[in-house]
């Protein structure tokens, strides 16, 4: 009996100390195991006289009983403390301010492309592309750009060799449609263009120009000036009116640089439009029948229109941005606001 419950003491003591439940199982093999203790305990018991082994049995039971107990309790409140620990560690504080992740949005140069691409898509046409890296043939021969004109100039341009060079305009993605596609045809072709200009508040030698194209049977100017009216309202609203001014481009005849009514001051005239009421956004005309006829078009059966769009000047004045450089700089504080 003193062994038993000096064996209780000890197992008790040894319990309070545990902290987790490997150690537990090892404390349970060590009294109460097929070696344990315990067992020993009882089966010294055939030492024992006779008369005194029920009572010796009998507290031998209860002791077992009385340790597994301890043992179960032991366990429970191990078990508790892992779950309190656990809980605690994984507390969420719904009151703490959540950290914000910033959606990017379009830049406005996309934005204004893809507005303009919706309205001509609604009006029918599809969109194409060509390559940036272009050659003299599409960028000039096949658009009726004669030797000598400015804009050929080796110094004047960026040219990869003599026969390639980034595009200066949109313009070669016209040939490369007309080639491919036989009228009617209608398509409008965003992308970049590349010149030699200086960086200012209006210029920069990287752009991006939105080109268009119609070729059909009895297409006319009068079809180019109800488009391009219909576009100027649709992008710029319903009280803008556009103004025609004879140019020169070698691919269009008759050819035309096109104004919109200033977005600064309605045509009233302010520093934007330099008292003119006008801004111009975009050149344009008649495709010229040495182009048609350069990419297998029967000028006599088919005639088209065509116009190219500077897009940041029309972001400018979508947006009311005075300076073109605020485009390119990436200000995060500058193109959130769009
Ligand atoms: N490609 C011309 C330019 O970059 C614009 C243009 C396009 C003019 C189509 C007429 C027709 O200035």
């Amino acid at each position: 009996m003193i062994q038993l419950d000096d064996m209780v003491k000890r197992a008790k003591e040894e319990l309070d100390a545990v902290k987790e439940i490997r150690s537990l199982d090892d404390l349970k093999v060590k009294y109460l195991g097929k070696k344990g203790e315990l067992t020993q305990i009882l089966r010294s018991m055939g030492t024992l006289a006779p008369e005194e082994r029920p009572a010796a049995g009998k507290a031998a039971n209860e002791t077992r009983e009385k340790m597994e107990m301890m043992f179960e309790n032991a366990l429970a409140s191990i078990n508790a403390k892992v779950a309190d620990i656990r809980i605690e560690a994984e507390k969420i504080d719904v009151t703490v301010p959540g950290t914000k992740n910033d959606i990017g949005k379009k830049h406005p140069i996309t934005q204004v492309i893809e507005e303009i691409e919706n309205i001509f898509i609604g009006l029918g046409y599809q969109i194409a592309e060509g390559p940036e890296v272009e050659s003299v043939h599409y960028n000039f021969d096949q658009l009726n750009t004669p030797e000598g004109h400015p804009s050929k100039d080796e110094q004047d341009t960026f040219y990869f060799d003599p026969k390639m060079l980034l595009r200066t305009q949109t313009s070669p993605v016209q040939a490369r449609v007309m080639e491919k596609t036989k009228p009617p045809i209608r398509i409008i072709c965003p992308g970049r263009v590349y010149r030699m200009d200086e960086v200012d508040a209006t210029h920069s030698p990287i752009f991006h120009q939105v080109e268009g194209l119609v070729v059909d049977k009895g297409i006319t100017m009068g079809n180019l000036i109800a488009t391009l009216q219909l576009f100027a309202k649709k992008l710029f609203g319903e009280d803008t009116k556009i103004r025609l001014r004879p140019h020169y481009f070698p691919f269009t005849e008759p050819s035309a640089e096109v104004d919109v009514t200033c977005w600064v001051c309605h045509g009233t005239g302010c520093n934007v439009c330099k008292g003119e009421g006008f801004v111009e956004i975009l050149g344009a005309g008649m495709v010229h029948p040495n182009v048609l006829r350069n990419c297998g078009i029967d000028p006599d059966v088919y005639s088209g229109f065509a116009f190219g769009l500077g897009v940041e000047r029309t972001a400018m004045g979508r947006y009311g941005i005075s300076d073109l450089r605020l485009l390119y700089e990436n200000d995060m504080r500058f193109l959130s606001q769009f």
